[in-house]
């Protein structure tokens, strides 16, 4: 087994730490305040190549692998992964399911504006009572011969606002069930949609979070990705991705934290001297170590996976339910290596610690990965 990072991958971790501590932390506090849209950040992003990082060189995205992308991710989340869920989505649900699946006209009219960030993508899943159980869709996508027609509500949808692409899933036949399921690309600004206010999130405050509503929405035939029926399928197998992105990101807030338990631990004193001194302290650190180890070691290995053309789902889920629990443990430990000024927003751990608890409840729960780990687990 070879764990070194390659130049390239390297140098990519390198310009996204440089961002992160440069630029995204400076404001990060007022933006979780007042939960902005971190425009600035996105302008910026799209400029270093960061969105459609993973799209092929020939649609005009980088071309960079699942490893470089987590190493971004990861280095982004230390510091503001709300910045970081906007990347998420756009990249590993919709870039790539554009690229995958997507025909020639399709990756020609949406691919290449999402490859370089002129257009941001949103993926439109969730509904008000299909959350987790996501194949009993509401949302309808009625065939009108040539076009379809959507009608229903989307829920918790990231970057509801600052997306101009939407992959949004809708029931064509309730026949069949989740085999009448399809998968439309739908441009925002088409008449009959419109958005419910902005989340008032507990974190993750700037990436945007609304309820999308379709009335009689008229969406081109040749906007369906895949064949008739396919939607489900093809909404799992972004997830598969996407829960590699998510895991990525609960790694950078495990990691945020750690980090700035450890610094804070040389810092401070008591009872005579530096609190790091005190095994109380000293084995909660080796603690977060441990964990966070293990998180990185399943996310880069979930990642290789799919770089390697090999098998990755069982591996997503399990990277994302460890990460995202180690998440909460290491930032809950951390605000309580801080006492009292973990618990003020100035040191940031505390928002690391709310952040960490979305990474547990979206693309899936985690209760929803071990359903599909000990489903998989049981098939063999
Ligand atoms: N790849 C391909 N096909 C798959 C698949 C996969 N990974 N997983 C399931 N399928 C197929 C099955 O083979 C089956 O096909 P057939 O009927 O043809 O045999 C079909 O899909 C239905 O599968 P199940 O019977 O397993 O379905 P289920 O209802 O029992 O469970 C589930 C499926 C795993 C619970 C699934 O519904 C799920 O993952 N739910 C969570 C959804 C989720 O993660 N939502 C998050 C929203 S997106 C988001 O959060 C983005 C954001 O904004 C940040």
């Amino acid at each position: 087994m070879n764990f070194e990072f390659t130049e390239e991958q390297q140098m990519i971790r390198q310009a996204a730490r440089d961002y992160a501590e440069r630029e995204l932390v400076k404001d990060v506090l007022e933006r979780d305040e007042k939960a902005e849209i971190p425009w600035k950040h996105i302008k910026a992003l799209k400029e270093l190549g960061f969105f459609g990082m993973m799209v092929a060189p020939e649609w005009g995205g980088g071309g960079m692998d699942t490893l470089s992308y987590v190493l971004s991710l990861e280095e982004f989340s230390k510091h503001d992964s709300a910045t970081a869920v906007i990347l998420s989505v756009h990249n590993s649900l919709v870039s790539w399911g554009v690229e995958k699946y997507g025909t020639q006209e399709q990756k020609e009219k949406y691919l290449r504006v999402l490859a370089t960030g002129e257009k941001i993508g949103a993926f439109l899943l969730s509904e008000p009572e299909a959350g987790s159980d996501a194949t009993h869709q509401r949302t309808t996508g009625e065939d009108k011969g040539d076009h379809f027609l959507i009608n229903g509500t989307k829920n918790w949808i990231t970057n509801a606002e600052c997306a101009d692409i939407y992959i949004v899933v809708v029931q064509t036949h309730p026949e069949k069930k989740h085999h009448g399921i399809n998968a439309l690309i739908v441009d925002k600004n088409t008449p009959g949609i419109s958005l419910a206010p902005h989340e008032d999130k507990m974190g993750m405050r700037s990436s945007d979070t609304h309820s999308v509503m379709f009335s009689d929405v008229k969406v081109p035939k040749e906007n369906r990705i895949g064949d008739d029926g396919f939607g489900f399928k093809f909404a799992m197998k972004a997830l598969e991705g996407g829960r590699i992105g998510i895991a990525a990101q609960a790694l950078g807030i495990a990691a945020g934290a750690m980090e700035r338990a450890i610094q804070y631990s040389k810092e401070r004193k008591a009872f005579g001297k530096f609190i790091h001194d005190h095994q109380a302290i000293a084995f909660k650190l080796a603690d977060m170590g441990v964990k966070l180890e293990a998180a990185r070691n399943l996310t880069y290995k979930a990642a290789w996976l799919k770089d390697n053309g090999l098998s990755y789902g069982t591996m997503s889920a399990m990277a994302k339910l460890f990460a995202a629990d180690s998440a909460m443990e290491i930032t809950t430990e951390a605000v309580q290596v801080y006492g009292g000024y973990g618990y003020v927003k100035e040191y940031h751990v505390e928002r690391l610690m709310r952040e960490a608890k979305l990474t547990q409840i979206y693309e899936g729960t985690s209760e929803i990965q071990k359903i599909v780990i000990s489903r998989a687990l049981l098939k063999d």
